[in-house]
């Protein structure tokens, strides 16, 4: 599944070779809703298409969807996570302030030869790390990036302010991108920004410019807050400009998508981007009513639930777009290159994994414990005598034993081979384009 083996030299692309999504299991209707604040269901379905959206439980967080959405990608892929060579998680509700969330992600599949950080683009993240993961394939610095869009809103929101209790839900959805020898997956990208409308969607407190204090709890200003209705008029301009610029990025026409995944924020702003574009409405995903927005991660689900549905085949070719606060807009083009559908995966594999996630969950305790107990058991640094002595040897074998978690070197071309040929005309686009639409 992770694709035909590119050259050294000579074209790659980065194709989406695996996907899963994962979603917590309480569900909060809004009729659940209408009971606690001054609302109807018929205001919430008619203003935004949300019936239902889902709410992490006190076990789930955003980095425990994060690895379930990962280990379900990772298993379409039929990939072993020690090959990853990268692990992004978008979000804009991580784990902690540091760690990043996809260190934590990192540690807990066993990707141990991965780089791994957080990136933060507002609704848009999903897709600005899946350009940065593109664009590390195609490169060659990467073979396998693994992207994850996880996100806890409900966490950030204030259960008594109707005007965005009713919007938000949790949820997370993870794609594995791989380099690939056949002309298909991520063709061309546009990202943009406008960091004049910051203060449209912004949880105020709680960072540097406002730190936790008994006054900013007061306020509410660790809470989301947002100007619904110019984010809206931001977001309905926005959509089909970026669809339309990341089309003609990649030398396509309007006409030849067979779909486009839209970030699932309010689907009256899918609508206003459908009437824009002129495309059939059947070319639209809409998930909406099942999750709300579920932020960098509506994406990714939306996808995978459109795979799932039979709606994306070998050769279609899709759009994938979204917004965001900052403000962010973000789009990609994307040509399938993974037969559908998917043969199921065989029973065996799953327990392969089981297995190796199981070992890792050891390994990372096993690291743990060593830190904990290292310095107590060895003494301090630079101790005189026999312990002192002890100390410094196992110090270098500890060091030495951590330069073997490098991955062994990729093999390298030979040095009398010619340069690499110039990247044709109608390569895939490797910048991220920032250029902003029209
Ligand atoms: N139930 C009942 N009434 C409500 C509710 C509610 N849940 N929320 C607002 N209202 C009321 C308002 O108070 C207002 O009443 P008023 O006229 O007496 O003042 C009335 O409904 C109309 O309010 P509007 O704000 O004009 O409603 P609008 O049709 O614009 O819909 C909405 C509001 C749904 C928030 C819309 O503006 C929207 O979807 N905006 C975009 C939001 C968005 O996409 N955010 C996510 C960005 S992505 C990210 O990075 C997280």
């Amino acid at each position: 599944m992770a694709g035909s083996k590119p050259p050294l030299h000579g074209p790659r692309y980065a194709q989406i070779a695996g996907w899963g999504m994962a979603v917590p299991e309480k569900v909060v209707t809004n009729a659940d809703l209408a009971r606690t604040i001054d609302t109807t269901d018929e205001w919430i379905v008619s203003h935004t298409g949300i019936k239902e959206r889902r709410v992490a439980g006190d076990k789930e967080s955003t980095f425990s969807l994060a690895v379930r959405a990962a280990r379900e990608a990772l298993l379409v892929a039929s990939l072993q996570p020690s090959r990853l060579d990268l692990v992004i998680v978008a979000t804009v509700t991580p784990e902690y302030f540091f760690p990043s969330t996809a260190s934590l992600v990192q540690d807990a599949i066993g990707a141990a030869y991965a780089g791994a950080y957080d990136l933060s683009a507002g609704c848009s993240g999903f897709i600005y790390a899946l350009n940065q993961a593109a664009n590390a394939v195609r490169s060659g610095s990467a073979e396998h990036v693994l992207v994850i869009g996880s996100e806890t809103l409900t966490r950030f929101i204030d259960w008594t302010d109707r005007n965005t209790c009713v919007l938000f839900g949790d949820g997370a959805g993870a794609v594995v991108v791989s380099a690939c020898a056949e002309r298909c997956g991520i063709m061309a990208s546009v990202l943009g920004s406008d960091g004049s409308g910051g203060d449209l969607l912004i949880v105020p407190g709680g960072g540097s410019h406002s730190p936790p204090s008994h006054e900013m709890l007061d306020r509410g200003d660790q809470y989301c807050k947002m100007n619904g209705r110019e984010v809206y008029r931001f977001a309905a301009t926005i959509m089909p400009r970026a669809t339309e610029a990341a089309v003609q990025k990649a030398g396509w026409q309007l006409a030849d998508l067979s779909l486009v995944i839209p970030h699932q924020a309010n689907v009256r702003i899918i609508e206003a981007a459908i009437k824009r574009l002129n495309l059939p409405v059947d070319r639209f995903f809409i998930n909406i009513d099942r999750y709300g927005n579920t932020s960098s991660a509506s994406i990714p689900i939306a996808l995978c639930e459109a795979i799932a549905a039979g709606r994306v085949n070998q050769g279609d070719r899709m759009v994938l777009v979204g917004f965001g606060a900052g403000l962010t807009w973000a789009a990609v083009a994307v040509e399938w290159g993974v037969p559908e559908p998917t043969k199921p995966r065989p029973w065996f594999l799953r327990w392969v994994a089981e297995i190796w996630y199981f070992l890792a969950g050891i390994r990372s305790t096993a690291r743990r414990t060593e830190r904990h107990f290292y310095d107590r058991v060895m003494g301090p640094e630079g101790a005189d005598g026999l312990r002192g002595d002890l100390r410094q040897r196992t110090d270098r074998m500890r060091l030495r034993i951590a330069g073997s978690t490098q991955r062994p070197a990729q093999p390298t071309p030979p040095k009398n081979l010619p340069a690499p040929p110039p990247p044709k005309q109608d390569s895939p686009d490797g910048d991220h384009g920032s250029t902003p639409p029209k």
